[in-house]
Order: structure tokens, then C-alpha cells, then sequence
């Protein structure tokens, strides 16, 4: 799955790319602050948490862990396992 990297005010986020609500590249959206809006149907996306704002989308996309290491950007991949983890601990 395409991974879309974002750099909001020094800070790199990760998150999928393709929007939860039907297949449109988040990295074709619009961004604002650390939210970026989905280019197809105006869903925004929190690129902190990956939590939609509201519909049409109603699902979050993974977000993903990035690290810079000698100017390098590197992005560990959420697995699903890890998300259903994640999701328990927040629950
Ligand atoms: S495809 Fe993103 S809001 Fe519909």
C-alpha cells in the first residue's frame, strides 16, 4: 500500500495514501495545518492521530512512524496487527 509522507512545520507525518472512503490519493489533497483533504470528496484527515474530521469518510487511515536519521526520512509501516492493538489501547 502507497505510504504518503507530509511535512507540516518541521515535523514528517506518514500516513496511508489512499483514502478510507472510496480510492483517492491523499497526496493529491490539499493541506492544512496537519490536516490534509481528500481530493475526491472533501473528507480531511488528521495526519496526527489519521482520524477523519467527520464524513463521507468514517474510518481512519494508518499513520505511520518516521524517523530522520542523518537527514534521511525513514517510515516504519503500521501493520494491521499493530493497528487492532492500538485501536484496543485507545478503546
Ligand atoms: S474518496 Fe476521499 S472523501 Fe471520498
Amino acid at each position: 500500500m502507497a505510504i504518503a509522507v507530509f511535512h507540516v512545520d518541521g515535523e514528517f507525518y506518514a500516513i496511508d495514501d489512499t483514502c478510507t472512503h472510496q480510492d483517492a490519493s491523499l497526496s493529491d489533497g490539499w493541506l492544512e495545518g496537519c490536516t490534509v483533504e481528500c481530493p475526491l470528496h472533501a473528507a480531511c484527515f488528521d495526519l496526527r492521530t489519521g482520524r477523519p474530521s467527520g464524513p463521507p469518510a468514517r474510518k481512519p487511515v494508518r499513520t505511520h512512524e518516521v524517523v530522520l536519521v542523518d537527514g534521511q526520512v525513514y517510515v516504519h509501516e503500521t501493520t494491521e496487527a499493530e493497528v487492532g492493538t492500538l485501536a484496543k489501547e485507545v478503546a
